[in-house]
């Protein structure tokens, strides 16, 4: 048995997606245990390019069982939209599997989510999901789960307790358009038809499937600083995305656990507000951005750029227990003829090293040695100062593209 967690160390878009291609086809069982359709990332399927926000990558594996682990939030509509793509692509959706205790995302989240932001005087730059209003009513203990839609009676009825106090908060505190009780509960039943034989017991599945011998990949949507506990708070989102909240938001025990892969962009973004000491808004930065076509996949916003902060991946590399690292778009930095990498914070501010580029194509090597010495010097100095060895380092967006150390 063993369970591996793949994390992102920065703040989310640090290329889980092309990771977890990578390693998924020695995996058995593909989890995501947090986030909702807040995340995205990019599949290719018969050569379309179809974006995926809940249905976890390993879906593109015949023999990867893919899970919704009771830690995510779902919204219903959209998981049957992707099931419709995937579906229409010849990939089967019949595998997957969804958590009774997941909660669901419902139409008031979404509306209450732009409200809170439209009115917040400091912004979080939320993908206006409802992601957070979900959380906030599953720690209320008032939210539906996705058993409820196995019930539909049980599902009315929570609905009805619900629903007056969503439509007195939006329309008299946000002074916006109430919601229609009746029609939410015809979508919904709608859903249910359609996803009621996915939805179980998926902790209890994982279980015996570890108890089996069977590989694990336990997937982390956004990073390590969108975490709400261990993030740039309030700059976050509403989940536990570090490797902790993979035992909780899956059902399974932390000695399960065995490898947890931290996966690290050669440089930085981040999409939202919040801070961002090495953001760049400078030519540089607009050189990141388009070398390495940094667009959020979800809401198609242009995500922030800067230098590698090397405190932020070390901190990481601490709340994870990151047992080894990936670095991702190594060839997006071949672009310049220094590169600066942030070691240290003094009263507040970054601390620069600066470091030789080597302004060669990498994107063709297959090999560590392959690298031209700058590379590798800057892959060993980020080793150094994560304190964890980069075992994977990817220098293209194909799956081929990649060195393993
Ligand atoms: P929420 O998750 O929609 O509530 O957004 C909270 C913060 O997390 C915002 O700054 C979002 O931009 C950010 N965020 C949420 N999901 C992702 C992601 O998958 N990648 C990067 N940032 C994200």
């Amino acid at each position: 048995m063993s369970a591996t967690v793949l994390i992102g160390t920065q703040w989310g878009d640090e290329g889980k997606g092309k990771i977890t291609d990578l390693i998924c086809a020695d995996y058995d069982y593909c989890v995501r245990y947090q986030g909702g359709n807040n995340a995205g990332h990019t599949v290719i399927a018969n050569g379309h390019e179809l974006a995926l926000h809940l249905v976890p990558s390993g879906v593109m594996y015949e023999q990867v069982t893919p899970v919704i682990g009771n830690g995510c939030v779902i919204d219903p509509k959209v998981l049957l939209e992707e099931i419709d793509k995937l579906e229409a692509e010849g990939i089967s959706c019949a595998r997957l599997k969804i958590s009774a205790h997941a909660h669901m995302i419902m139409p008031y989240h979404v509306a209450l989510d732009h409200a809170a932001e439209d009115n917040r005087a400091h912004k979080v730059g939320t993908t206006g999901r409802g992601i957070g209003p979900c959380y906030q009513d599953k720690a209320a203990r008032i939210g539906l789960r996705m058993e409820n839609l196995l019930d539909l009676e049980r599902f009315e009825a929570h609905l009805k307790a619900v629903l007056p106090g969503k439509k007195c908060l939006l329309s008299e505190f946000y002074g916006q358009p109430t919601l229609d009780g009746d029609r939410i509960l015809a979508d919904y039943s709608g859903y249910a038809a359609r996803l009621r034989d996915k939805i179980c017991d998926t902790g209890l599945l994982l279980n015996l499937a570890l108890d089996a011998g069977k590989q694990v990949l336990l997937e982390g949507a956004q990073g390590t600083q969108l975490d709400l506990d261990h993030g740039t708070y309030p700059y976050v989102t509403s989940s536990s995305c570090s490797a902790g909240g993979a035992t909780v938001g899956s059902g399974i025990g932390p000695t399960r656990i065995d490898r947890v892969l931290g996966i690290a962009k050669a440089y930085l973004t981040r999409v939202g507000e919040g801070p961002f000491p090495t953001e760049l808004d400078d030519e540089d930065g607009a050189t990141l951005g388009s070398a390495g076509a940094e667009v959020g996949v979800t809401t198609g916003r242009a995500r922030r750029c800067g230098w590698y902060d090397a405190p932020v991946v070390k901190y990481a590399a601490q709340v994870n227990g990151l047992t080894e690292l990936a670095l991702t778009k190594l060839d997006v930095l071949s672009a310049f003829a220094e590169i600066k990498v942030c070691v240290d914070y003094q009263d507040g501010r970054p601390v620069y090293e600066t470091l030789p580029g080597w302004q060669t194509d990498i994107t063709g090597c297959r090999s560590f040695e392959e690298l031209p010495m700058a590379a590798q010097a800057y892959v060993k100095r980020l080793e150094e100062l994560a304190g964890v060895p980069v075992t994977i380092v990817a220098v293209g967006p194909d799956r081929a593209q990649t060195i393993l150390r």
